[in-house]
């Protein structure tokens, strides 16, 4: 059995808080709570939003909590990213894609592909040619090897009407390419802050509460202007791959109010 951890949208950022919760509390406990139940993952992967404001100094910052983890943690960018602070600070595997933070990741039974879908100046995301020209040839290379891909904006709307609206702005071109490899096996997704699962054209997907602040469900309506985040507790998942098939497990890592309270700057 090969375990991996996931986790999505720390909102990382060096002062201050984010929709009344510290960051760097949550993100931390998190990581502690890994080390202390589940040290013997194979890795963790966050997908994107690892950030807040004051990106350039706060990939610095971000990269001293992440080397709390004895896992060790492979991260992708989302909106609220920036490719140049990410390299400045985070590891990328040496056989990464050069202009985008894309990569594959090996483990027993299995590859992880993770994927770019950062547009710059945009809360929604794209996904270029030249990106999915790289994706394709991932595809190729092993392709009797369950293949799980993790990236930041979903490619389809999920009833989630606001999240939609800042989804893969060209998630039609994502998914005809994806649906030709059968050893794509499930999707994994973070920005919208909140878990869901289904199926789009056939292929498992699931998206992730965020390590921050979960986002309301879509009723009662609400929008960005009012928005208040649902008190709900965070949690992080725990993958368990064996024999080709995968289970996910959704794990709470502390209450809804930890972090919350007014807690020392970092
Ligand atoms: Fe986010």
């Amino acid at each position: 059995m090969t375990k991996i951890i996931w986790m999505t949208d720390p909102h990382y950022q060096s002062a201050g808080d984010i929709a009344g919760l510290n960051p760097r509390v949550r993100l931390a406990t998190a990581i502690d709570h890994m080390n202390t139940h589940h040290g013997d993952a194979a890795l963790a992967v966050i997908s994107g939003d690892l950030v807040g404001d004051d990106i350039g100094n706060d990939y610095a910052g971000l990269s001293t909590y992440l080397a709390r983890s004895n896992v060790s943690i492979h991260a992708l960018v989302g909106n609220n990213d920036d490719r140049a602070g990410f390299r400045a600070h985070l590891p990328l595997p040496e056989d990464a894609m050069p202009d985008f933070v894309q990569y594959v990741l090996t483990v027993a039974g299995a590859r992880l592909i993770c994927l770019d879908t950062h547009k710059p100046g945009s809360h929604a995301g794209e996904f270029c040619a030249t990106r999915q020209d790289w994706l394709k040839q991932m595809l190729l290379q092993q392709p009797d090897l369950p293949t799980y891909i993790f990236m930041h904006h979903p490619p389809m709307a999920l009833g989630l009407p606001k999240q939609d609206e800042i989804r893969l702005e060209n998630g039609d071109a994502f998914l005809d390419l994806i649906s030709g490899y059968p050893n794509v096996r499930h999707l994994f997704i973070g920005h919208v802050h909140r878990p869901t699962c289904g199926t789009i054209r056939g292929i498992p997907f699931v998206t992730l509460g965020a390590l921050s602040f979960q986002a309301p469900a879509p009723q009662p309506d609400w929008d960005w202007q009012s928005f208040k985040a649902a008190e709900e507790p965070p949690h992080y998942a725990v993958l368990s791959i064996q024999n080709g098939d995968i289970t996910v497990q959704f794990t709470q890592y502390c209450t809804y109010a930890h972090g919350m309270e007014a807690a020392p700057q970092a």
